[in-house]
């Protein structure tokens, strides 16, 4: 059955406290935008479009604590709100895509009253929830044609439903598949340090009676030799104009490992997802977290000696020419990547 990852109810944001999974389904209510600061970079939400779905329901929540009496006080009042907001994390391009789409509502509705304004809002907000679930399934099925019957598939990190409002990017492409009777068998890495693999992806395919096997991140390459994966599917937090992906760390050693063993790699992610201004992933900024997660993280007490330099980058980026395809939207992408997302794009704008 499904859950839902983040929803608005009378004024607050509730969302899954993801952190407590797969012990415990807990739902966390945020009433104020610092909690819900919070909740974005203690990853309680945590996935490329369930952020920008946080971020845009944190900016109403932010502006229904205000009182503004002019327009110009509720442009600074949405220029402050959007830099806090934006500051919780860095790499996944959802989360100020999401806040320059509630920022141009305002500026776009800026002759009508700040209540009419705030109302108006409120809709985008409640919109980018209802596009994402339509924009998973239309991922979903496009991407059913790089799916075969009893394919083994591995996937690294979340992105699924927990990292969508919807049932997911990489995911949502093997619920899909299941659902049209392919039988994909599924691996996922365990993905270390913060184990969203094996909490989040086994937890949500399990509960929907996908067949999923567990690995740690480094089984990868030994299950590829052995012939026993025939394809990849990962999510992405950001896409540059020439489709390098930048995704959970491990995503890129996974492609290189791919392609050495010729085995197809496949990003899926919403159109929300690719920053065109950035010509490369060379220019994607990744989040370097706590030297405690690696630490002490999941354990008792410290797994490394006091005093050991530990350095945490979360994020690393795929380089286009290890990608075989990029589903987004209804759309597949395929090389080169320059010329067709250029092409994407003036469809997108259109
Ligand atoms: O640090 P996280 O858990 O937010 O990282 C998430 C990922 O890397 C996902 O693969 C990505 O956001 C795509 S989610 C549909």
């Amino acid at each position: 059955m499904r859950f839902k990852t983040i929803t608005w109810e009378k004024g607050k944001i509730v969302l899954i406290d993801q952190t407590k999974l797969p012990g415990r389904l807990v739902y966390a209510r945020c009433s104020t935008v610092k909690q819900l600061w919070q909740a974005i970079r203690g990853l309680k939400i945590r996935g490329a479009p369930a952020i920008g779905a946080a971020a845009a329901l944190g900016m109403v929540l932010g502006l229904s604590k205000k009182n503004e009496k002019s327009y110009l006080e509720l442009k600074k009042n949405i220029n402050t709100l959007f830099k806090y907001i934006a500051s919780s994390r860095p790499t996944a391009v959802n989360l100020t895509w999401a806040l320059k789409r509630m920022r141009n509502a305002a500026v776009a509705n800026r002759g009508k009253p700040v209540a009419a304004i705030k109302k108006l809002m409120l809709k985008v907000a409640l919109n980018i929830i209802d596009e994402d679930k339509a924009i998973c399934r239309e991922m979903a099925d496009s991407a059913q044609e790089l799916i075969g019957k009893n394919d083994r598939i591995m996937t690294y990190c979340n992105a699924g439903m927990l990292a969508t409002v919807g049932c997911g990017t990489a995911l949502g492409a093997l619920y899909r598949a299941n659902e049209l009777g392919k039988n994909v068998k599924v691996y996922s890495c365990e993905t270390r340090p913060l184990l969203q693999g094996a909490r989040l992806t086994c937890w949500e395919l399990h509960r929907h009676k996908v067949d999923v096997t567990l690995i740690c991140d480094n089984m990868a390459g030994y299950l590829m030799q052995q012939k026993r994966i025939d394809k990849i599917f990962v999510g992405a937090d950001r896409i540059a104009a020439n489709g390098d992906a930048a995704n959970k760390i491990g995503s890129y050693s996974l492609a290189v490992l791919a392609a050495f063993h010729k085995i197809p790699f496949y990003v899926v992610a919403p159109y929300s997802t690719f920053d065109l201004s950035l010509s490369s992933g060379r220019e994607i900024p990744i989040e370097e977290r706590s030297a405690r997660e690696i630490r002490e993280g999941w354990y008792k007490c410290s797994m490394v000696p006091r005093g050991v330099k530990i350095y945490n980058p979360a994020f690393d980026v795929i380089p286009n020419s290890l990608i075989s395809r990029i589903v987004t939207d209804a759309h597949l992408v395929k090389p080169p990547y320059i010329k067709n997302i250029k092409k994407l794009e003036k469809l997108n704008t259109a």
